[in-house]
C-alpha cells in the first residue's frame, strides 16, 4: 500500500472514505479548501490499482488537528492510520513547526 500526498484528483476519494467510514461527514467545499490552504498536509492511502483506501486530513496549525482519518474496513490493522499520521505530523512540523498534532475522538 502506498502513502502518498493527496491532490485535488484525489479529494472524491477522500470523501467516500469518510462518509463510508466516520458519521462526522463534510461538504465537498470543505475538502477542497483543506486542499488549497494546507496542499501538504492532506494524505492518502492507496491500494495497487490507485484505489483510496485511507485518508487524513489536519488542519489548525501549528498545534495540529486531525478533521478526519479513516481507513476502509479490509485495510485496517495494517499500520496505515499509523503511516498517514506519522507523515502530516512530519510535514506539519517542516512546514508550520507543528509540534502536536491530535485527533478528537468522534462522537458516535
Ligand atoms: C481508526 C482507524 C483509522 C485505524 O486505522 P488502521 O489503519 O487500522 O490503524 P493502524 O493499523 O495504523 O493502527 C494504529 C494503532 O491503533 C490500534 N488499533 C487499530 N484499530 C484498533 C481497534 N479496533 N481497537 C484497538 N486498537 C486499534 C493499533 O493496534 C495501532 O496501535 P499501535 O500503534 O500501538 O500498534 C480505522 O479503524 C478507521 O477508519 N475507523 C473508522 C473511522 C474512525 O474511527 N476514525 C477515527 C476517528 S477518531
Amino acid at each position: 500500500m502506498d502513502i502518498r500526498q493527496a491532490t485535488v484528483d484525489d479529494l472524491l476519494g477522500m470523501q467516500n472514505a469518510n462518509l463510508l467510514n466516520l458519521p462526522e461527514n463534510y461538504t465537498f467545499k470543505y475538502y477542497l479548501y483543506h486542499a488549497l490552504t494546507w496542499p501538504e498536509l492532506s494524505y492518502v492511502a492507496v491500494d495497487p490499482r490507485g484505489r483510496i483506501v485511507g485518508e487524513e486530513e489536519p488542519s489548525d496549525e501549528p498545534s495540529g488537528h486531525v478533521t478526519s482519518i479513516s481507513v476502509l474496513r479490509p485495510y485496517r490493522r495494517l499500520g496505515l492510520a499509523n503511516k498517514l499520521m506519522k507523515q502530516s505530523h512530519a510535514d506539519g512540523e517542516d512546514a508550520y513547526g507543528m509540534r502536536y498534532l491530535f485527533k478528537k475522538p468522534t462522537p458516535s
